[in-house]
C-alpha cells in the first residue's frame, strides 16, 4: 500500500474555515461570536493528501479540507462526517489520528499541532480490531497497563466502561465466543477507558444489522453526553447521520472536499419509530439533496 505524500506544511494557516464557508444562516450569530473567541478543540486547516503509487499513479484522496469543532461543555458533540464510499473519510480521520502526516495542511489539537498518534485521541477502526488472545476485560484494560496503572485501578475502571456499554456479563469471554456487536462494544470501551478528548470512529457500525446498529448509536449518543465526548463520525449512512449528529458536514466524491455544513436537531426518541418521524425525514431528504446534488 502507498504512504501518502508528504510536502512543507504550508506558510499560512489562515485559511478561510469551511465553517464559514458553509450555510451561516444554520447557526445563530452569538454561537458563531462565541466560537471565534475559543481555541477550537479540533482545528485542521487545508488538509491535502494524496497517496504516492510506485508508477507515478497518485490518487489524491482530500483536497483543501478546514473545519474547527469547538466543544460544546458537559454535553459532548457528536460530529459527522458523511460522503460516498470511497471519498477520502478513511483518510482525513487517519491524519487526524496521527498516523501520517499530511501531504499539505494542519491538525491542531486544542490549539497544539498533531505530529503522530497520541492519547488524547482514540480511534476506532472499520473493522473490529480487538486482541483475540485477551478476554474482553483484558482488551479494555490494555491501554491502562501499557502505562502503568496498577491492577484494581485498572480492573475498577475497566467495570466501569463495560457496565456503561452494556457487556460486564462477558468480561471473561474471548472477543471469538462475541457477536459483531459486541466485538465493536469492546473495541468503543477499549478507546473509551483512555479517556481521549477526541474520539475518532470510522463506520464503526457499519457491518451490523440495522436493529443492533440502531441499538449502539443509541448507546453512542448516551455515553457522549455523559461522558462529555467530542465525536467525529464518518458514514456514508444518511439515516445514521441524521440520528446521531449535531453537526454534519457533507463531503464530495474523491478527492473529499467539504460541500456543505449542516445542524441537525436533537431527537430524543430512542425507538426506531423516529425513523418515520416527518421532521427526520426532512432532515434525511435535505442531506439526500446536498449529497446527489454534487
Ligand atoms: N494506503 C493507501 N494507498 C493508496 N491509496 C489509498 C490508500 N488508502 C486509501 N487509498 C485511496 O484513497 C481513496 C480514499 O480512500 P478512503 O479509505 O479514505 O475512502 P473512504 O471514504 O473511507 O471509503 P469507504 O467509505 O469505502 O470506507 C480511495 O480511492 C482509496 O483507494
Ligand atoms: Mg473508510
Amino acid at each position: 500500500m502507498a504512504e501518502p505524500s508528504s510536502a512543507p506544511r504550508p506558510e499560512s494557516a489562515g485559511a478561510a474555515t469551511p465553517a464559514a464557508a458553509a450555510d451561516p444562516a444554520m447557526r445563530s450569530a452569538p454561537a458563531a461570536a462565541a466560537e471565534k473567541t475559543q481555541v477550537p478543540k479540533l482545528r485542521v486547516t487545508d488538509l491535502h493528501v494524496v497517496y504516492r503509487g510506485r508508477g507515478g499513479d497518485d490518487i489524491e484522496a482530500v483536497r483543501g479540507v478546514s473545519f474547527d469543532i469547538h466543544d460544546k461543555p458537559l454535553i459532548g458533540e457528536l460530529v459527522v462526517f458523511l460522503g460516498p464510499s470511497g471519498c477520502g473519510k478513511s483518510t482525513i480521520l487517519k491524519a487526524v489520528a496521527g498516523l501520517f502526516p499530511p501531504t499539505r495542511g494542519e491538525v491542531l489539537i486544542e490549539g497544539f499541532p498533531v505530529d503522530g498518534p497520541g492519547r488524547d485521541r482514540g480511534m476506532v477502526f472499520q473493522q473490529y480490531t480487538s486482541f483475540s488472545w485477551l478476554t474482553v476485560q483484558e482488551n479494555v484494560e490494555y491501554g491502562l497497563r501499557l502505562r502503568g496503572i496498577p491492577a484494581a485501578e485498572r480492573r475498577e475502571q475497566a467495570h466501569a466502561i463495560l457496565k456503561a456499554v452494556g457487556l460486564s456479563q462477558f468480561a471473561a469471554k474471548y472477543p471469538k465466543e462475541l457477536s459483531g456487536g459486541m466485538k465493536q462494544r469492546v473495541a468503543i470501551a477499549r478507546t473509551l477507558i483512555n479517556k481521549p478528548k477526541l474520539l475518532l470512529m470510522d463506520e464503526p457500525f457499519g457491518a451490523l444489522d440495522p436493529q443492533t446498529r440502531w441499538e449502539m448509536q443509541g448507546m453512542l449518543i448516551d455515553i457522549s453526553h455523559r461522558e462529555d465526548n467530542t465525536i467525529l463520525f464518518v458514514t456514508h449512512d444518511v439515516a445514521e447521520a441524521v440520528y446521531l449528529a449535531d453537526t454534519v458536514y457533507i463531503l464530495s466524491k474523491r478527492p473529499a472536499q467539504i460541500l456543505h455544513r449542516v445542524d441537525i436537531p436533537t431527537f430524543e426518541d430512542r425507538s426506531l419509530a423516529v425513523k418515520a418521524s416527518p421532521e427526520f425525514r426532512r432532515c434525511e431528504e435535505q442531506l439526500l439533496a446536498l449529497l446527489y446534488k454534487q
